[in-house]
């Protein structure tokens, strides 16, 4: 294992035939630290950490201790992983996430969900802070993600393949798990929850969208759009993990409501909602844990 395999350099491209030997060295970083086989994986979005708070802490690891990772630089990003029980399950948690908008290659976002599946994680659930495409989206709506939109003219499977990790030409008709969709409208009921169901447009970002996209976006299909997500998904669905997700809308769109969109806005909303966010998924992955 040279330095210079283990040296960041931002926005260098991973092929997907590169990702194993990263994923080992990753792994070995992490069984030094823990031995914790997680079932579940869960990626905490913009302000949403507070699910952390939830969980019974075995170990937190930041993200600069991994080899080849740097610390995640989006404010409202903790960056680092949590290994724990959340209502009694085995779970991993990523506190932040790596960003296109940041300068990350695509290969290089999807890293934390496979590594994820590479420690044994069967299930991801993503989560996002998002635009509402959808004009009857208000703020603090939560909607289960149905399906996407991958608008960023990227992919994380360029490059030569890893058929051991997944196929060439992944099947994308079911990337968001339906079992695992209807398993999270049932834990909202229990709570009392309202949760909704649309499309996920990502783009890259950073700028928020112009009036005329977001129009574009809701005549395309979407419901909700953001700037993560979609590559994740692709990633640890190619890999073989079910996956589902579910996006915080803390704002209308650009032009829905005429009021201009800030970073602090999103993260004030974030965190208003997060209680709610946190309270479906631990009763989501509670129930999980005893199916
Ligand atoms: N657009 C893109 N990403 C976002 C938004 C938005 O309006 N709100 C939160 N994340």
């Amino acid at each position: 294992m040279s330095d210079e395999a283990e040296s960041f350099v931002l926005g260098r491209q991973v092929a997907p035939a590169e990702q194993s030997a990263c994923l080992d060295r990753l792994e070995r970083a992490v069984r030094v630290r823990t031995d914790l086989r997680p079932r579940i994986g869960l990626v905490l979005g913009s302000g949403l950490g507070g699910l952390a708070d939830a969980m019974d802490l075995e170990v937190a690891i930041p993200f600069a201790e991994l080899p080849g990772w740097p610390a995640a630089t989006a404010p409202g990003h903790a960056g680092r992983w949590l290994f724990g029980r959340l209502s009694g399950v085995p779970v991993m948690i990523q506190q932040g996430r790596f960003h296109l908008y940041e300068g990350h290659a695509a290969g290089f976002v999807v890293q934390p969900v496979l590594l994820m599946s590479r420690l044994g994680t069967e299930i991801l659930v993503l989560t996002n802070a998002a635009g509402g495409v959808n004009v009857d989206y208000a703020a603090g709506t939560l909607m289960v993600i149905a399906d996407h939109l991958n608008l960023t003219g990227l992919s994380p499977l360029l490059g030569a393949n890893a058929p051991e990790l997944g196929p060439r030409f992944p099947d994308m008709t079911a990337v968001w798990d339906g079992e695992l969709r209807t398993r999270l409208h049932r834990a909202a009921e229990a709570e009392g929850l309202a949760l909704t169901e649309g499309v996920y447009a990502c783009l890259p970002g950073p700028s928020y969208e112009t009036p005329a996209e977001v129009r574009m976006l809701r005549t395309l299909g979407a419901d909700a759009v953001g700037m993560s997500t979609a590559l994740e998904a692709l990633a640890a669905h190619w890999a073989g993990v079910r996956v589902c997700g579910v996006s915080l809308v803390t704002n209308p769109g650009a032009g829905v409501s005429g009021a201009p969109l800030s970073h602090t806005d999103v993260l004030a909303a974030a965190q208003a909602a997060g209680p709610r966010l946190a309270q479906l998924i631990g009763r989501f992955v509670a129930e999980l844990g005893s199916s």
